[in-house]
């Protein structure tokens, strides 16, 4: 069974209408990673795909990097103009982004786990097109580790309606490294992220792959 994500962006944008910054207006600690190893490989230009409202393109142009930002919530974008003004935001699918690029890296944080089997492929192609050979793409996902893992209808191998209207995937790492074989994986692995949620903080048992782009 597949599921359809074309709303995704009108779904967020409802999401983002009512609660705001809803994950606090800090960057995640997956964005903090992420950039110490960018900075590690001096990478400089940026592609944040499905950047959402903007938390985690700051970090990256605040230290420098020249940052591109696309979602396709309206009201995701909007907020990301105003929250972050010296990124550059399109407001467009990934899986139909109308530029090419190429960056030196792309970053996404939970938002690769909301597409069936066929479209994390489709969304992680698009993402590596964008990138110089060489470049590094960071993509952070929900883990089987997580503690929805597993609750609400089940619709593909390891993904679940757990709450409703959001179905994510729940990687194991065999699961994400399948996903890279094209890609050199320069390191993959579990972190813990704590974000805001409506009833509180909460921490999301996240995994992430750094992969280098042949
Ligand atoms: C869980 S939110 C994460 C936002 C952001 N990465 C963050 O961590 O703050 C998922 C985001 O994916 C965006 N999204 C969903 N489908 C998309 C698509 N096809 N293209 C671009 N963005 C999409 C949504 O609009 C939403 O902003």
């Amino acid at each position: 069974m597949s599921f359809d994500t074309s709303k995704l962006g009108e779904h967020w944008s409802g999401r983002y209408e009512i609660k705001k910054y809803i994950w606090g207006t800090d960057a995640s600690g997956m964005a903090r990673h992420a950039l110490e190893i960018f900075k590690k490989h001096d990478l400089k230009t940026l592609l944040l795909a499905a950047c959402g409202y903007g938390r985690n393109s700051k970090l990256f142009a605040d230290s420098g990097m020249d940052v591109t930002g696309v979602d396709s919530s309206t009201v995701g974008i909007a907020m990301a103009r105003e929250f972050d003004p010296k990124s550059n935001y399109v407001c467009a699918s990934v899986m139909d982004m109308p530029f090419d690029g190429p960056f030196d890296a792309v970053f996404s944080l939970n938002a690769l786990h909301l597409f069936p089997k066929h479209e994390r492929a489709q969304f992680i192609a698009e993402c590596m097109s964008r990138i110089n050979k060489g470049g590094l793409g960071y993509f952070a996902v929900f883990s089987e580790q997580e503690s929805s893992y597993g609750k609400g209808p089940k619709l593909e191998e390891n993904t679940y309606e757990s709450l409703p209207g959001r179905p994510a995937h729940y990687y194991t790492e065999e699961d994400l490294r399948s996903e890279f074989i094209d890609s050199e994986v320069i390191e993959t692995g579990i972190r813990e992220d704590s974000d805001m949620h409506a009833d509180g903080p909460h921490t999301h048992i996240l995994r992430y792959m750094v992969a280098r782009k042949r």
